[in-house]
């Protein structure tokens, strides 16, 4: 037979990118938390020891501002915010073991040290550069904060970066007609000094470190080497005061700047849990350590990961990442998730809007059911919700499920019958295993709910087929009894494998076993042995429960 059992066991880290506390976790973020979630419970469920680590990014002027027009302090907006972040996720059963924050003195300590050695090792320089300042509010702006025309499209109202009318990105100083984006005046010029990180310094490392294997997927990893050939440029990791963020050592009034602070949030996150929990955050982070550290993050942040982030980890020596996955964003309904258009959901706002009390499993499936490695996009739609959600769920799995156990309670009083099992079917579950756990390592997600899919069909085809109510009728209750039990272990099995995707779901199997299920569980074990009460495991989602959330699109789809 064969055996995928003998696994050794793995440390392994997982991280999701760390959501900005200026904003409110939306269904963009939670595709990202849903992959990580899967990648994490699938390797816990396989016995390894897996530490997830997620956080709040809390660093930086939008904060800063926001902070100053609601009349609280910064540190009290982003508490605030991590509650909501994390009673979000919550209602998504994302299993973080811990969500910290980037303002916390484990990360200034580790900003901190990581400076210093990129000071050590002769990485830090110093320039004076030129930039719009805003004599009115007394403070540099940055890009986002300076307001003005493209100076190719000439489109009004246009951010200091990049032109949102024709894509074009340009130096703040390019914009034509620039305006202060806090009070509108207009900005003068004013010279002062930052700290640039001289990166080309490193660039055999990096050309070394995207070539590992299982570090880029292949196509992330060209375009990144594009980057690198069209020379590394030097990295800016100053800001000018007022900033909310950490004062660099050294320096009058510069902080850091917030995407230096960042990624660093996900080392001193681990080591507060490490602090907590009686383990050695260097055993996670020590160059040379066996820990396997997987970063989950979106196609927009790849730089700071591929580029920044491991010379910043390598030259304090520290571990680098081991992987790190890339995925596409999420549209709702064909489009960019948009405000205006009414296209942004908010993680609460699903949750409110969606009248079923599996909302929060149904989305988890539908993501799982479309998620692969690639940076393709991801759509959100209504009717495929629907359609995967009743195809798969309740009318395969939900289906089988209800008939096996409804049988057996009817005909063997609730027991599965000591009877053996199907040995084709046995076989085909056996067989699947290795290839849905390889699924799972490489992130193959959609490929296991094909699977599963599959496997169901099988089981209903042969209840169908075997007619067990007739092998009743006819007096053949052996041949009956065969067929609950080679359904019901067939139940367990794919319970088993969709555990990672939807845990509630599988959680009701487990509990109709009065066990908690572990990867080996999938195997055909179940015979002569009671089953607790039949509930049902899925109730079918319905146009009417999704109307609330999708109005908005619904009636621009009608009326054009
Ligand atoms: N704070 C930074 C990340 C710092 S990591 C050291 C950030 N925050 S974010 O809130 O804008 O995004 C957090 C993650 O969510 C990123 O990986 C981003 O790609 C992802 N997503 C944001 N919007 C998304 C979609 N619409 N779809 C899918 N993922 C999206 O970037
Ligand atoms: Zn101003």
């Amino acid at each position: 037979m064969p055996h995928d059992t003998a696994i050794d066991r793995k440390q392994i880290l997982v991280t999701s990118a760390l959501p900005y506390a200026n904003g409110d976790i939306h269904l963009g973020h939670l595709l990202e938390a849903v992959q990580t979630d899967i990648f994490v419970r699938f390797n816990k469920l396989r016995g390894h020891d897996v530490l997830y680590v997620c956080a709040d990014d809390t660093h930086g002027t939008p904060v800063e501002l926001s902070a100053l027009r609601l009349g609280i302090t910064p540190e009290e907006l982003v508490e605030k915010a991590r509650e909501n972040h994390i009673r979000d996720y919550s209602g998504y059963n994302i299993c973080f073991d811990i969500f910290y924050t980037t303002n916390s003195e484990e990360n200034r300590y580790y900003a901190e040290l990581i400076y210093e050695n990129l000071r050590k090792n002769d990485l830090v320089i110093e320039k004076e550069i030129n930039q719009y300042y805003c004599e009115h509010d007394k403070r540099f702006l940055p890009d986002r904060f300076i307001v003005g025309t493209c100076p190719r499209c000439k489109a009004e109202k246009q951010y200091g970066d990049v032109c949102e009318t024709c894509g074009t990105t340009y130096e703040p100083t390019e914009l034509v007609d620039p305006k202060c984006g806090i009070c509108s005046c207009t900005p003068v010029m004013r010279a002062s000094t930052h700290i640039y990180v001289e990166l080309a310094k490193r660039e055999e490392f990096l050309r070394e470190f995207i070539e590992r294997p299982g570090t880029l997927q292949s196509d992330m990893k060209n375009f990144v080497k594009t980057w690198i050939d069209e020379g590394l440029r030097e990295w800016c990791i100053s800001r000018d005061g007022p900033y909310f963020g950490f004062k660099i050592p050294g320096t009058e009034n510069k902080y850091f700047y917030v995407w230096m602070d960042a990624p660093i949030g996900y080392l001193s996150s681990t080591d507060r849990w490490c602090k907590d929990n009686g383990a050695n955050v260097l055993d996670y982070w020590k160059k040379g350590t066996s820990t396997e550290i997987v970063h989950f993050i979106g196609k927009d942040i790849v730089y700071f990961h591929a580029l920044f982030w491991p010379v910043m980890l390598d030259t304090a020596n520290f571990a680098v990442p081991s992987s790190i996955k890339i995925h596409g964003f999420l549209n709702i309904q064909g489009e960019k998730m948009s405000k205006s258009r009414g296209t942004f959901i908010l993680a609460k706002e699903y949750l409110e809007k969606v009248n079923h009390p599996q909302a929060a499993e149904f989305l988890r499936f539908y993501y799982g059911s479309k998620l692969s490695l690639t940076t393709a996009d991801l759509d959100l739609n209504k009717d495929e919700l629907i359609n995967r959600v009743n195809t798969t769920l309740a009318n395969n799995i939900g289906n089988l499920y209800h008939r096996a156990m409804v049988f057996s309670e009817r005909y063997f009083e609730g027991m599965i019958p000591a009877i053996s099992w199907d040995k084709k079917i046995a076989a085909l579950v056996e067989a699947a295993a290795p290839e849905i756990a390889q699924w799972y390592e490489n992130c193959e997600f959609k490929l296991v709910v094909e699977k599963v899919q599959s496997l169901g069909s099988v089981g209903n085809k042969y209840f169908q087929d075997t007619k067990p109510w007739e092998l009743i009728k006819s007096g053949d209750k052996e041949a009956a009894g065969a067929v609950v039990v080679t359904c019901i272990n067939l139940i367990k099995a794919l319970a088993v494998f969709l555990k990672p995707i939807v845990p509630q779901i599988s959680g009701r199997v487990e509990k109709q076993f009065s066990t908690d299920f572990k990867w080996d569980d999938y195997r055909f074990s179940l015979s002569g042995c009671k089953i607790n009460e039949v509930e049902k495991l899925v109730i079918p989602l319905e146009s009417a429960h999704l109307d609330a959330l999708f109005t908005t699109t619904d009636t621009e789809a009608s009326s054009s």
